[in-house]
């Protein structure tokens, strides 16, 4: 464990060169994936087949080497644990029925780890078939990026529905979010226990809430999940994505207690470092640079490595990478971290 240095870092040491990894490291930009994406007969079914996730998961520590590997899954597991009923349509996204009524009160979370079983076999799994110095990261959606999700029935570009209900219903939604914290918190804890080494949660939609609904529908559930978490297994790094947080990245981390905080491409690299003197962060290369090629690549590295290597620091994108990018360009990004190119 001494040995994984990114894990070094998430408590609070500087290490040179930075370690790296990328987020949506497994995609669809690599032709292996599409290969064994091809072989399942739907995403959810891949992401609960323990051969195929592992799969998944190894090939971008084949070809690239990052310090960390990601647990091939995704965040909407959640939901179809709680019954939702979730597919993903090719080419649309995520899919399943909104909550209407009074199904917020009826959700039943009693059976969320049992329907998970095989993401925690695939945890177990990995941590055997993974290099020595590689970590594993385990994750789960931040309460309120999934409940959008739950309350329109699929992706929507301003989370309209669910600001809707917050102003609305607010009591309604609130039991929405401590449902999913509470399950959230328990399938991160049996992750932990399956063998990841540190974990992330990822608030993609976080970037749509004015100063009060931020506070109550991002920061106080995430709290919630790390609380449980840091009590039940002290030690294990917490990662928190607010992606598009903005001015809300200040206090975000004593707000919630994460270890780590993952920065957005729009954060400028100056704030970046002000967040850095109160503990580690991660980022924040925007995606498409890696699509526009060389230059881009490296102009952008070079800027975040000047502002951010000299301390507590993993090198990602400030979001996942897109499918169009070209598996070599993501090599000579490594290249240029690692200081080889
Ligand atoms: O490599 C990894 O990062 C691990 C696996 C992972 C996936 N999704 C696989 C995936 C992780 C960590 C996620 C997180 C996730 N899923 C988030 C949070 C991070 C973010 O990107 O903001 C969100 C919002 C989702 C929900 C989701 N899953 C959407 C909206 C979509 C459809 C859009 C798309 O990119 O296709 C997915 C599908 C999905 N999840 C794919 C992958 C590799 C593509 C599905 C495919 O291969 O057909």
């Amino acid at each position: 464990m001494g040995q994984r240095t990114i894990l070094e870092v998430m408590q609070g040491a500087t290490v040179t060169p930075p370690p790296i990894w990328v987020m949506r490291q497994a995609g669809r930009y690599l032709p292996e994936y599409r290969e064994t994406r091809a072989r399942a007969k739907n995403f959810l079914d891949f992401c609960y087949t323990p051969d195929l996730a592992v799969e998944a998961t190894l090939q971008p520590i084949r070809r690239y080497g990052f310090d960390a590997a990601i647990l091939f899954s995704d965040i909407l597991v959640i939901p179809d644990a709680l019954d939702r009923n979730v597919s993903f349509v090719q080419g649309e996204g995520p899919r399943m029925r909104p909550l209407e009524g009074d199904e917020i009160e009826k959700l039943d979370s009693s059976r969320v780890l049992d329907h998970l079983a095989p993401v925690f076999e695939t945890v177990r799994r990995l941590r055997v078939a993974l290099p020595d110095e590689t970590a594993l990261l385990g994750f789960c959606g931040a309460p309120w990026t999934v409940a959008t999700y739950m309350i329109a029935g699929h992706g929507t570009p301003d989370q309209a529905p669910s600001r809707l209900m917050l102003y609305r219903e607010p009591a309604r939604l609130e039991k929405l979010l401590d449902i999913l914290a509470e399950a959230s918190a328990r399938y991160l804890i049996a992750q932990i226990d399956a063998g990841a080494d540190a974990v992330k949660i990822f608030d993609s939609w976080a970037g749509v809430l004015d100063r009060v609904a931020f506070e109550r529908c991002s920061v106080a559930p995430v709290r919630k999940i790390i609380e449980t978490v840091k009590r039940e297994r002290p030690g294990t790094p917490v990662i928190a994505f607010p992606k598009g947080a903005g001015w809300q990245y200040r206090d975000y981390r004593e707000k919630t207690g994460a270890d780590m905080i993952a920065l957005d491409w729009t954060v400028p690299l100056d704030v970046a470092a002000q967040l850095q003197k109160e503990g580690p962060v991660q980022g924040n290369l925007d995606p498409l640079r890696v699509v526009a090629g060389r230059a881009a690549i490296k102009e952008g590295v070079d800027r975040i490595l000047d502002a951010l290597a000299g301390g507590p620091f993993v090198f990602n994108l400030g979001h996942g990478i897109t499918p169009q990018a070209d598996p070599d360009d993501m090599a000579y990004l490594v290249d240029c971290v690692r200081g080889k190119a």
